[in-house]
């Protein structure tokens, strides 16, 4: 058992999906997984291990934002032995062609988080998505006819902005989407050496004020799992 997963050695998989709402771990858990066991409940952050495909695969909650997000990352990684982590998550569009219901992985993940401010004074450090992962990914999604978008997202400290059009600067350099995690999960993944890689849904855009209905969540959501599961 660690701090925040009460999980005892060997429950959790080396393949961790990593959705925001520990209700959608239980969700893909009960939709995707062959025999699930829900390992972890402390916080109601709720953690399940079950089989894909004949393969051993786990999906752990991870509340929003990078501080909470890091805390799973950290217990998952140091205390489990995890190996791949992939988070499925929303993301708000910056793009007039990034729409909602698209799938987008993330390339790269710029942020307003300090984090790696404090660790490189006066440097930019760069979090990048695994090579291997992202690569299967892209390809899953490619055999499947899956269209996918891929680049540079933003991992932002603050839901609520003081300034809307502040996404416009970002939006100007190439930046597809917003969220809350990635850019922590790419920096504690290439500081362990594991792999880690994130796949987006777009639930919103700032560019047209459109927000995606539940029903349409649910359903992008599950193409956006299965890429997931596909990618290791
Ligand atoms: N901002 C931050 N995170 C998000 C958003 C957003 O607009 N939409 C979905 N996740």
């Amino acid at each position: 058992m660690s701090i925040h997963i009460e999980a005892k050695k060997g429950e959790i998989a080396e393949t961790v999906l990593l959705p925001g709402d520990p209700m959608r771990a239980k969700w893909i858990a009960e939709t995707f997984f062959e025999n699930p066991k829900c390992y972890n409940n402390v916080r109601g952050m709720l953690g399940y291990t079950g089989l894909y495909k004949g393969k051993r695969v786990s999906v752990q909650g991870t509340g929003m934002g990078i501080p909470s997000a890091l805390i799973y990352c950290h217990e998952l990684i140091n205390e489990y032995g995890v190996k791949n982590l992939i988070r499925v998550g929303s993301t708000g569009s910056y793009q007039k062609d990034v729409k909602i219901r698209d799938i987008v992985i993330a390339m790269a993940a710029s942020s307003t988080s300090g984090i790696n401010n404090s660790r490189f004074i006066n440097a930019d450090y760069s979090p990048t998505a695994n090579f291997e992962l992202f690569l299967n990914a892209a390809l899953y999604a490619k055999d499947n006819n899956i269209p996918i978008k891929a680049g540079n997202v933003l991992s932002a400290d603050e839901f609520y902005d003081d300034d809307f059009d502040s996404y416009k600067k970002w939006a100007e350099f190439g930046v597809l989407c917003v969220e809350m995690e990635t850019a922590g999960l790419y920096t504690i993944a290439a500081k362990f050496n594991v792999r880690a890689l994130s796949i987006l849904t777009v639930s919103d855009s700032l560019v047209t004020k459109e927000r995606t209905s539940a029903d349409e969540r649910e359903s992008t959501f599950n193409t956006m799992v299965e890429i997931a599961l596909n990618s290791v």
